[in-house]
């Protein structure tokens, strides 16, 4: 089978990563030895050079359009000829070692270091702090950034591999000398080194009187979760500070509603040049410095700026946290990768050059660093201080000339810009090697190169904490670390409430529906509304089928206009999905909203001994790896989606049943993909993507697993026929089109067929004769196709309505022939229920704070 057999095939991948193979192999036919070359018929214009690199003429053939092909051929050119990036750049830095004590944690002198460098090589200047720090960091500790197999360090000696513990700490006796740990937190054996104090950063704050400092909270945002951003502002949120707001460019749900808080509070403000900031991409350093530069030009005065996103949650109070920050104003705050360089180098790709077009960063070729600076990295979550900032946005030495035309052709720019500039220059001696967060690591499932197709290297993200992380927060009560990530209460709700009482909330008991979470997915206004076709077809046949049910007890609703949906989860389990409507209510202008839920659509074959061997065997689309989740909740899915069979084994034991095939049956009864699956202890639980071309024959398709003929499950999933196409409902010749299906692409793989699975022939061109007739539905005859498959595969659960007066009626119920409508307001599930932890409070000018 062809199939993206998920794990696997991402492994292979990550190891070639930062190795000479190039990426990514698949699918541009690339053999080691042929020098591809550049197709002239493919561009438009003429190269001004004749281009070397093969990753570049790959980047130019991938690329899509002229614009973007153009910027790589001419960059790449003058790359080639040698004038682009700077050979030599000064180092500003005198450092002052001893001054280091305190924040370094570690003095050392020329003997030690001289023993030291012959071990871990001569890859810094040992005179410099660098290489203090690069010695005195945690080594083995899981960092945040891209994450490479850390390595645990033992004194001089190296513990064996194994050392290692699946989340990235080091966890053995040192060689040699067993009664010491390797690796670790703070409490890394360093002394046998020739470190002969190691002082761990505890700030002197105890003394402090009066704590004054101002921060400005530089929220980088993306994605959907308004309520969590809201839950964010309100922990951090104090009249004495700043909040500065970028959305990413093509999140204009999130933007809106955020604009509204300009309005609110003076101290909060939106970036108003955007950027479409895809992961890991030179645009996050061009928006950061940006943003930076706003600051500063808006005259707010402060004394630190922190980056967060939406995912970044407060661990401590914020009292500690400016208590913290008082105590070591003008210090600047970056975790480092705490590794040999040239390997940090190597992993994080600083050594290509890549050119960002089209919302993707491409890998052009090798490229050479400037001699004469020492280069650092590690966490872009960053902590500065005004001097630095005004220093780095006045871009007026060669420094940092340099270094911007080298970061802006890097990829995860924030991840090495701020640490190099640090210690390069006049403010060497201000850096802190610590990000102020504690970020939730677990490799083997945040390094599955998910971002491949945005950038053209393998990435990692880390994982969202769940209630089952309590401990790796709470584990940082005595260290300096005021932040976390990644929450999304889309998955994990209840560590973020936990996580508040832990920073001192008292008053959860007060909070109506503290364990409900609302995500919008739609909304009207939304400027990518018109390309979601497939949502909107399926939210007005939920209405349609809701309609119905309320015609019975003579209440009549015609819909208007699809206002919101949302997805609905309750205690961290999804509830259904809610669509807000305007209709006529017998013939009254309301706004109505109706929850509704997907039916379970998965048979076990209850005959079949093997049954007990599945435990989960499910389609949607958008399955998170790194999660392992779908974010398709509601199953909702067209001709133009990407399905994904999730599947999961019992793990049984004695039992020497190991290979299984899927078969994925169209509405037509015409298998359109195999698998082949191997049960594997290791593995029970995976994914399929099958190999079908779109268009999707649209209705109801079934996938089975079989155990040679028999079958062991199956499952049908709807891809549900477009109303809308492109926001617009759809002509004869589109419905031909898009609801004709893709069988002629369907592959011929021989298989054993099941039992009872396929259809007999003359059902087969009894399916493909309606097949055929279906794709000539329009208008009302194709809605009735649509809701008929709907209401196959959607329950609905109930319908409120909504005042936005509240004058008009005093009574909490409203009839409609006999049916009652409760008042949203009212409806504990509705989108419009009181939910203070995700609306931003009123402000307590007392306090400072919201309520
Ligand atoms: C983190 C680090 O930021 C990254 O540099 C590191 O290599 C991996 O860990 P990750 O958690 O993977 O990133 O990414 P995420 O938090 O989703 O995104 C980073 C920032 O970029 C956020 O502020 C996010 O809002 C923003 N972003 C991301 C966008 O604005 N648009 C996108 O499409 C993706």
């Amino acid at each position: 089978s062809k199939s993206d057999m998920g794990d696997m095939s991402a492994r292979k991948i990550i190891a070639g990563v930062g190795d000479d193979e190039d990426y990514p192999p698949k699918g541009s036919h690339q053999h080691n030895k042929v020098v591809p070359q550049l197709r002239l018929e493919e561009l438009d214009f003429t190269p001004t050079c004749d281009i070397k690199s093969r990753e570049a003429i790959s980047a130019i053939h991938r690329a899509k359009s002229q614009l973007c092909k153009q910027q790589i051929v001419n960059k790449t050119c003058l790359i080639q000829n040698g004038n682009f990036y700077p050979k030599h750049l000064p180092n500003y830095c005198v450092s002052k070692n001893l001054a280091y004590g305190r924040h370094l944690g570690c003095y050392l002198d020329e003997k030690k270091l001289r023993l030291l460098s012959s071990y871990y090589g001569n890859y810094a200047n040992i005179n410099s702090p660098t290489f203090c720090l690069d010695i005195c960091v945690q080594a083995g500790f899981p960092y945040a950034g891209v994450q490479y197999s850390s390595e645990c360090f033992c004194g001089e000696q190296k513990p064996p591999a194994s050392a290692e513990t699946s989340d990235g700490l080091c966890d053995m006796n040192c060689p040699g000398d067993p009664s010491q740990k390797c690796g670790g937190y703070f409490t890394m054996n360093v002394y046998e080194t020739g470190l002969d104090k190691f002082v761990p950063q505890v700030p002197q704050n105890s003394n402090i009187k009066e704590v004054s400092v101002k921060i400005v909270f530089l929220l980088t945002l993306n994605g959907r979760a308004l309520r969590q951003v809201h839950r964010l502002i309100n922990s951090l949120y104090r009249t004495n500070h700043y909040f500065y707001i970028h959305v990413d460019q093509r999140q204009d749900y999130l933007h809106r509603k955020l604009s509204k808080l300009e309005k609110r509070f003076t101290n909060v403000r939106l970036a108003t040049k955007r950027y479409s900031t895809i992961w890991g991409g030179a645009s996050l350093l061009k928006m950061l410095l940006d943003s930076m530069k706003d600051i500063i030009r808006l005259g707010w005065k402060w004394d630190y700026v922190i980056n967060l996103s939406e995912s970044d949650f407060p661990i401590k109070s914020l009292e500690e946290l400016e208590k913290f920050l008082s105590a070591n104003k003008g210090f600047n705050f970056v975790k480092s990768h705490g590794r040999e360089v040239q390997r940090f180098i190597k992993k994080q790709g600083l050594d290509k050059t890549f050119i960002e077009c089209e919302t993707h960063m491409w890998r052009v070729g090798e490229r050479k660093l400037p001699q004469g600076i020492v280069i650092d990295g590690g966490s872009d979550w960053i902590a500065l201080s005004p001097d630095f900032v005004s220093y780095i946005v006045a871009n007026h030495d060669e420094l940092l000339v340099g270094l911007n035309v080298i970061f802006k052709h890097t990829l995860l720019p924030a991840e090495s810009f701020f640490h190099t500039v640090l210690r390069n220059s006049r403010f060497c001696n201000t850096y802190v090697d610590n990000n102020l967060h504690v970020t939730n690591w677990k490799r083997k499932l945040g390094c599955k190169c998910q971002y491949k197709h945005v950038v053209d290297w393998c990435g990692c993200s880390p994982n969202d904490f769940r209630t089952e992380d309590w401990l790796r927060i709470q584990n940082t009560q005595n260290r300096q670390l005021f932040f976390a990530r990644k929450f999304e209460p889309i998955i994990n709700q209840e560590i973020i409430t936990r996580v508040e009482q832990f920073i001192g909330f008292t008053d959860h008991n007060l909070i109506s529906n503290l364990d409900a979470y609302w995500q919008n997915l739609y909304d009207v206004q939304d400027l990518t509304a018109s390309t979601d076709d497939s949502l909107l077809t399926h939210a007005e046949s939920i209405i349609r089928h809701n309609a119905k049910i309320l015609a019975e007890e003579g209440c009549k609703i015609q819909l208007q206009e699809v206002i919101e949906m949302n997805v609905y989860k309750y205690a961290d389990v999804y509830k259904g999905n809610l669509i807000l409507y305007k209709a006529l209510v017998n013939n009254q202008e309301a706004i109505l909203e109706t929850w509704y839920k997907p039916k379970q659509h998965l048979d076990l074959n209850v005959k079949n001994q093997d049954t007990e061997y599945i435990k989960f065997f499910k389609v949607s689309s958008d399955y998170d790896q790194k999660e392992m989740t779908f974010r398709n909740l509601g199953n909702i899915l067209g001709p133009f989606s990407e399905p994904v069979l999730l599947y999961q084994f019992s793990p049984h034991i004695d039992k020497n049943v190991g290979n299984f095939t899927v078969l994925w049956l169209d509405p037509a009864g015409v298998v359109a993909d195999v698998n082949m699956v191997h049960r594997d202890e290791n593995n029970l639980t995976n994914f399929i993507k099958p190999n079908i071309k779109q268009p999707l024959l649209p209705g109801v398709w079934k996938v089975g697993l079989f155990d040679q003929t028999n079958t062991v499950a199956v499952t049908e999933f709807l891809i549900t026929p477009l109303e809308y196409f492109s926001g617009k409902e759809v002509t004869q010749q589109e419905a031909i089109l898009i609801h004709s299906g893709s069988q002629n692409s369907y592959k011929n793989i021989s298989f054993v067929k099941p039992i009872n699975f396929i259809p007999i022939h003359a059902n087969r061109l009894l399916l493909a004769e309606i097949s055929n007739a279906n794709t000539k539905r329009i208008n009302s005859d194709l809605m009735e196709w649509i809701d008929s498959l709907s209401i196959e595969f959607y329950n609905v659960l109930g319908s409120c309505i909504l005042f936005n007066d509240d004058n008009v009626t005093q009574t909490d119920r409203v009839m409609c022939g006999k049916y009652k409508f409760q008042q949203c307001i009212l409806s504990v599930w509705s989108s419009q229920s009181p939910d203070p932890k995700g609306f931003i409070g009123k402000l307590d000018k007392k306090t400072g704070r919201l309520n």
